[in-house]
Formats: structure tokens, sequence, C-alpha cells
């Protein structure tokens, strides 16, 4: 099988750019990452990653192995590449501004070394307009493609898409990206730049738009009687409506869903069109940790007035999500810091955290769950780690001040909380 080999640069070994450099080499290509971190390079040389993803430093350590990946801080490195990725980080600001900063930097500095035939990629999240305006900086073929990669599940998201986005204005262009992906069993669909860079915001703030519903909904489950595991069963059977993003949490949080909205927000406004369900979604994701508050404070003090001040509660999870270690724009934070504020004193259990303290002091991270029991007024679950289904629950109850959980990601199973001393609260049932 000869597939198409083709020569690739990646600018930026980040999330996105290492398992994008990893998994061509891994389809047979031979890939350059190149980073203006030097020291990031000089790990990335001996196999060494720098990120928590499943499967990525196989990837990264069969590419090197076999002299199919490399790395380098010197964009000279990809005078003779066919395709360049870009995959600087493209920061959102509160008010959705996006900082292309670091982008137009790469652009800039690329466009002095690339070859006349080299086909440029955007795979960086960029603004409706930014791929268009990249070609014209540069004067050679440019192409989106959008990247739909998963924390925690990038190696495997590369390897396995949905779907394959390439947006551009030049066919050929367009086929060398397509090339890259060969041997990938998705759809590959064709756009217009534009088109493909608003599928990525697109996709983002559907799936927010979705949780928001849900979680409002459970909200509403409460006050009705009714319970959202069975609401949500009910229409995960439909298939318009799908099974995934139909659980209710504390909110949706992460490095691309609140940044995406707020620059899809900001976009719409822009064009002068209202996008107030957007809007509407990010205020209820908003609501939704002070909900979380309000119910801890009703479970722990037995009163929706009842003081936090100076009590314990012990706090499981604080990444945004399972399965990762990270804690940006984590909703889990954001009720741990409004519990603080509310004067709770709180000490922290989560798996993928240890004792890194990136929680910036409000929370004292200990990695043992006992501590985090021992004497509680009450514990909040607030990352849905599986892990924390087989806890010693018996065990823990014993150990707490009052056996109160507030289960805010209905990971738990309440009879066997009951039955283990608990009183259990979770959402929405
Ligand atoms: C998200 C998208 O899912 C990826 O497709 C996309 O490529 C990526 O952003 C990106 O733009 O790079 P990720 O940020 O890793 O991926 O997080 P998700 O798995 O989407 O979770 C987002 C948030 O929604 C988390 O806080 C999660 O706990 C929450 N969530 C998700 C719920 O509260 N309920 C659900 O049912 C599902």
């Amino acid at each position: 099988e000869e597939r198409n080999r083709l020569t690739v640069g990646v600018v930026g070994t980040g999330y996105v750019g290492l398992t994008s450099a990893a998994c061509l080499a891994h389809l047979g290509h031979r890939v350059t990452g190149v980073d203006i971190d030097a020291g990031k390079v000089a790990a990335l040389s001996r196999g060494e990653i720098p990120i928590a993803e499943p499967g990525l430093d196989t990837l990264v350590a069969e590419g090197l192995a076999e002299g199919r990946l490399a790395f380098a801080t010197d964009l000279a490195a990809l005078s003779r590449a066919d395709v360049v990725l870009l995959c600087v980080p493209t920061p959102t600001g509160q008010d959705g501004t996006s900082d292309l900063h670091a982008f137009d930097a790469a652009v800039e500095a690329l466009a002095r070394v690339l070859s006349p035939g080299c086909v440029v990629a955007v795979k960086s999240t960029v603004p409706v307009g930014t791929t268009t305006r990249t070609e014209l900086a540069l004067r050679r073929p440019t192409v989106n493609n959008p990247e739909f990669l998963r924390e925690g599940h990038a190696a495997y998201d590369f390897l396995n898409p949905d779907r394959i986005v390439i947006g551009a204005s030049d066919h050929a262009a367009a086929d060398r990206v397509a090339a890259l992906y060969e041997g990938l069993s998705a759809p590959v669909l064709r756009t217009d730049p534009a088109s493909s860079e608003l599928a990525k915001y697109a996709s983002n703030a559907f799936l927010a738009v979705k949780v928001s519903y849900v979680n409002v909904l459970a909200e509403l489950c409460e006050r009705l009687g009714a319970d959202i595991a069975d609401v949500a069963k009910a229409m995960r059977l439909d298939p318009r409506i799908g099974s995934a993003f139909l659980s209710p949490g504390p909110g949706w949080g992460g490095s691309c869903l609140p940044k995406d909205t707020r620059a899809l927000l900001r976009a719409a406004g822009e064009a002068g069109v209202d996008f107030s369900v957007l809007a509407d979604a990010m205020a209820a994701n908003h609501h939704q940790r002070e909900r979380v508050v309000e119910k801890v404070r009703q479970a722990v003090t037995g009163s929706p007035d009842g003081s936090l001040e100076g009590l314990r509660l012990g706090l499981l999870g604080l990444a945004f999500k399972a399965g990762t270690d990270d804690v940006r724009e984590s909703p889990a934070l954001a009720v741990a810091t409004r519990l603080a504020e509310c004067g709770a004193v709180l000490t922290g259990y989560d798996p993928g955290l240890g004792r890194a303290d990136r929680t910036g002091g409000v929370v004292q991270l200990v990695d043992d769950v006992t501590l985090v029991a021992k004497d509680a007024a009450g514990l909040v679950l607030l990352t849905e780690w599986p892990e924390f289904r087989d806890l010693d629950w018996a065990h823990l109850a014993d150990l707490t001040d009052r056996a109160t959980i507030v289960d805010t990601r209905n990971l738990l199973d309440p009879d066997e909380l009951a039955c283990a001393g608990f009183v259990y609260f979770g959402l929405g049932r």
C-alpha cells in the first residue's frame, strides 16, 4: 500500500499540534513539529510528553524511533514542507475577542521560509475570515481544517474522526490537505473557508447549549417532581436529539466551550445577528454554579439562608471533566471559589490533579480521599471520575461530621449512598 506520503510541518506543539504531529507520523507522513519553546522541543525530541493524553506517548515514541517525527525550534526546518499546519493558541478574551498575536507572528515568520508550492492549513480555531486573510498575507493557498479533538481522547479522536472538514478556495490545496488523512474512514466535507471556520464554533456552541438545556431541565425536574435521568433517557432514544451531552452537572467548562461560545456570540453581534439562544445558554451556565452553591447551602445547613462560614466541606473532583488534569474554566473550581467566598473551608481530592495546587489556594488539595471526608460538614462531588463510584462510602460516612453529600454529576447510586449512611442530594431527581 503506497499511500501519498507528505512532508508535513506543524507549527505549535500544544495539545492540538502535538497530537496532529504524532498521529500524522503514525499515518506514514514525515512530520516536523516546530515550537518556540526550546526546552519543550528538547524534551519532545527525547520522547517526553508534557500533556496527559492516552496513547500519545506511544505514538511519539514510534514516530521518533522510525524517523518520521522530529521537533525543531526554527521554522526554517519547514522549508521543504508540502503542507504546514498552523496549531498556535488563539485565546479568547472575556469579551469574545480572539487574541491573534501568536497566530499572526507565526504567519509572518512562515511567509519567509515556505517553498512556493507549500499549502498552509489553519487548525487553530480562528474567527471567520481569518483563513482568507492569511491566504492573502502568505500569497499561498491556505485552507481551514478545524480540529474536533476532545481532551483526554485527542489521539483517538484524531485517528477516528467523525468528519474531516476542509474549507478552501483552491481545489488542489484542499486535495493536498485531504491526502493527509488518507486511510482514515471519515466523511470529508469540503466547504468554503468561512463555513469551515464557523462549523468549528457552531459545533462547540451547540454542545454548550445542549448541556445548558439539560441543566435547566434538571432544575425544572426538581420543582415538578420528575427525574432528569428518565427525562434524558426518553430524549436520548430519539436519534434526532442524540444520546450524548445530556448529563446534568455543575456546568460546562474547559479550554474550548467557554471561549468558543464567547467568540461566536461576539461574531454574531458584530454581524448584527441576535443570537440570544446562545447568550441565554451562557447565562444559564453561569447560573448553574450559583444553583449548585445554593443546593450545598441547603443540604449542609438545612436552610436556604444557612451560613457556610467556617464549615468544612470536602470536594470530590476539581478538573473540568473526568480524565484530565485541566482546571481551565472548570465549573468545579468556580463552585469551589463561590463556596470559599461564602466562608466554607475547602479540602479537595482529584485523581488527575494529585496535590499539585492549580486552584490558586482556594482549596487545600490532598491525595487521600479520607482526608477530604474527615470532619467534613458535607461532601460535594463535582467531577465525574468513575472511580468515585467504588469508594468505601460507609467508611467515608463515618469519618464525616455530618454525612451529607451533594452529587452534582448524578454519578452515584442514591440507594447505595443511603445504605452507607449518607443523606444524598443529586441534581434534578
Ligand atoms: C470540546 C469538544 O467536545 C470537542 O469536540 C472539541 O474538539 C474541543 O472542545 C475543542 O474545541 O478542542 P473538551 O473541551 O475536551 O472538548 O470537553 P467536552 O468533553 O466537550 O466537555 C465540555 C464540558 O461539558 C465539560 O465541562 C463537561 O463536564 C461538560 N458536560 C459534557 C456536561 O456537563 N454534561 C454532558 O452531558 C457533557
